[in-house]
């Protein structure tokens, strides 16, 4: 995820680019850039680092313009560097673009492009359009023709030198939003970029092309025909507010964005078609070796307990996971033959980065799930399987955990189908089906408000239990692990056969249990295990199938998710577990964003 702003007006372009993309430093913070568009030509400066680092760049920049874009860059493809930095040029400098998205087909559009004489200057998949913008005809025709050719998600915003004041816009499947003002508009991914000038916007739809000037501005579709019809909407958001995208807290919003980063971090490495994962990061990846252990902490350890799932039924592979804090001063059993599997959404946990050390000086391979590229974790792993997540903020991770059960997902299936382990059948009928998870998450968040009125029922129980079996006992303990962090109410996550092995003895009337219960051979265990804590007058919260007519009966309250292969069913249960945590903390009035006695990041033992 990444940020672009777009300005073009009576005002110096320079300070607005630059306060817009400050409020856009939430959707990436890596390496930022800007293009200014002179009378002759274009200006380009962008460095690696955080922005009050850039503007020591641009201290002595003497360039006056009244038309410029930037960007904000949250690393996908191509480490953080002054050359991945956007905006990127053509060859002949008069192109200069930045791009929000991923383009999927990039690496075959690389390959042609350079064989067409075109010199790359960065290893992104971005570069590729400024490249395929070159060459004859009006900017529009050589857009048409551009976004013909890409496959993926894409928003941009373009100079043209010999538009001089006009800034060009495309979307397709990322945001952007044109801010109309007096004598000046804006193009942005996000509204905050401008709301400090204007609260009048269009939002742009995918497919379509604009053409922003400071009188005015038209919009085309992806066939150059002019459309009509786009009309302005004045939003009543107060600046504050809006950097959270209108939503109360970054924790919310973060939720909310979980069916698009799911996609993202999908793009490029499902082939439908084929039925085969592909992960443009395994080159050279060996598959001999003999079992896999997973190292992580928090709630990337309770993905960790899923991909060992995954990776013991799809790839037939022997699978550990431990507590990085508990590997590293184990004196552990690993060798050459052992892959090493690191998961963390930041790549600086202390214990993490310990356990990958420990790994390496006792001959492992490590491959690490990570979030933020060219962080610690990444420089010492053998490979790395970037979740397409975006920037987190809020303390308790949500969007990295659903992205870290994607790619685990997707590893484990790549492993099996090299492996010998899973026909292609097979893994056409998964990956048809996990592709359709993203909609489904979208259908259950439009139900929101049903969580918030349980929380309203809930909020006061000082305990709770959470149970869950099979690929539902990781989320058991993550639900629990999400409400204990945010609303300080005391809760456990279990597996649910251990419930007569001591915790039954907790149920009694002012104890609430979330019960997650699946399809499968334990079902009518986990419903065994209701009857119990019902007889003991324990209340209960069940999350289960729709239509689940039997777990319904022996709930106090149920929570319906679509019914989906057995194996799927934790990118949905997950949800509204993160929702209930979230509303409960709200009813509690407290500091969701920032929990006390938490850090995001884990630098210290
Ligand atoms: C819980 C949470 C923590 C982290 C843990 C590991 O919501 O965020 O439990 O998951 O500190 O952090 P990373 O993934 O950055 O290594």
């Amino acid at each position: 995820m990444c940020g672009i702003i777009g300005y073009v007006g009576e005002r110096p372009a320079l300070p607005l680019i630059l306060s817009g993309l400050k409020r856009l430093e939430y959707r990436g913070y890596d390496s930022v850039g800007i293009a200014l568009l002179g009378e002759e030509e274009i200006c380009v400066v962008k460095n690696k680092g955080r922005i009050r680092d850039f503007e020591l760049d641009l201290a002595d920049l003497n360039f006056p313009s009244f038309c410029g874009i930037g960007h904000t860059r949250w690393a996908t493809h191509g480490v953080p560097s002054r050359e991945n930095a956007h905006p990127h040029l053509d060859c002949a400098g008069g192109v200069a673009l930045v791009h929000n998205g991923i383009i999927e087909n990039y690496r075959s559009l690389r390959l042609s492009l350079s064989e067409d004489g075109h010199v790359f200057r960065s290893e992104t998949d971005s570069e590729v359009i400024v490249h395929l913008l070159e060459g004859e005809g009006t900017p529009l025709e050589r857009l048409v023709k551009a976004v013909g050719k890409l496959k993926g998600s894409f928003a941009l915003c373009i100079l043209f030198k010999e538009d001089p004041g006009a800034i060009y816009g495309v979307r397709m499947s990322s945001p952007l939003i044109l801010g109309v003002g007096n004598g000046e508009n804006f193009l942005a991914s996000d509204v905050p970029a401008f709301l400090q000038n204007t609260n009048r916007v269009v939002f742009i739809e995918d497919g379509e092309i604009v053409r922003v000037t400071r009188s005015g501005w038209e919009i085309f579709d992806f066939e150059g025909r002019k459309k009509s019809g786009s009309s302005v909407v004045t939003i009543p958001w107060d600046p504050v507010s809006a950097e959270k995208g209108g939503y109360k807290h970054f924790m919310l919003k973060e939720i909310h964005e979980q069916p698009q980063v799911f996609e993202d971090t999908l793009a490029g490495r499902v082939n439908l078609l084929e039925g085969r994962v592909y992960f443009e990061e395994l080159q050279e990846f060996p598959i001999d070796f003999e079992r896999v252990v997973i190292v992580a902490c928090g709630t990337a350890c309770h993905a960790g307990m899923l991909g060992r799932i995954f990776l013991e039924k799809f790839a037939r592979i022997p699978t550990e996971v431990d507590y990085a804090s508990e590997f590293r001063y184990r004196d552990p059993l690993v060798d050459s033959k052992t892959l090493v599997l690191s998961i963390s959404q930041s790549g600086e946990t202390a214990d993490t980065l310990a356990a990958v050390s420990l790994a390496r000086e006792k001959g492992c391979r490590v491959v690490s799930v990570c979030n933020v590229l060219g962080s610690s974790l990444t420089r010492i792993s053998d490979w790395v399987l970037y979740t397409r997540a975006g920037v987190e903020i809020s303390v308790a991770s949500t969007k990295a955990f659903l992205c870290q059960m994607a790619v685990l997902l997707l590893f484990a299936i790549y492993l099996g189908q090299h492996r010998g382990c899973l026909g292609k059948e097979e893994t056409r009928r998964l990956l048809e089906e996990l592709v359709t998870l993203p909609r489904l998450i979208r259908d259950i968040l439009e139900r929101e408000e049903d969580i918030h009125r349980l929380a309203r029922k809930f909020y006061l129980f000082r305990n709770f239990l959470y149970l869950g079996r099979g690929v539902l006992f990781p989320l058991a303990l993550e639900g629990a692990l999400k409400l204990k962090e945010i609303s300080y109410i005391h809760a456990e996550g279990l597996s649910a056969g251990e419930m007569k092995h001591g915790p039954i003895a907790l149920v009694e009337p002012d104890l609430a249990t979330f019960v997650l219960v699946g399809q499968d051979v334990v079902r009518s265990k986990i419903i065994g295990n209701m009857e119990e804590i019902k007889a003991r007058q324990g209340k209960i919260i069940a999350l289960c199938c729709s239509g689940d007519q039997e777990v319904a009966e022996q709930a106090d309250e149920v929570i319906y998710i679509p019914r989906v292969t057995e194996c799927l069913l934790p990118f949905l249960a997950i949800v509204p577990m993160q929702l209930f945590a979230y509303y409960v903390a709200l009813e509690k009035g407290c500091d969701i964003d920032q929990p006390r006695n938490l850090a995001k990041s884990v630098t210290v033992e």
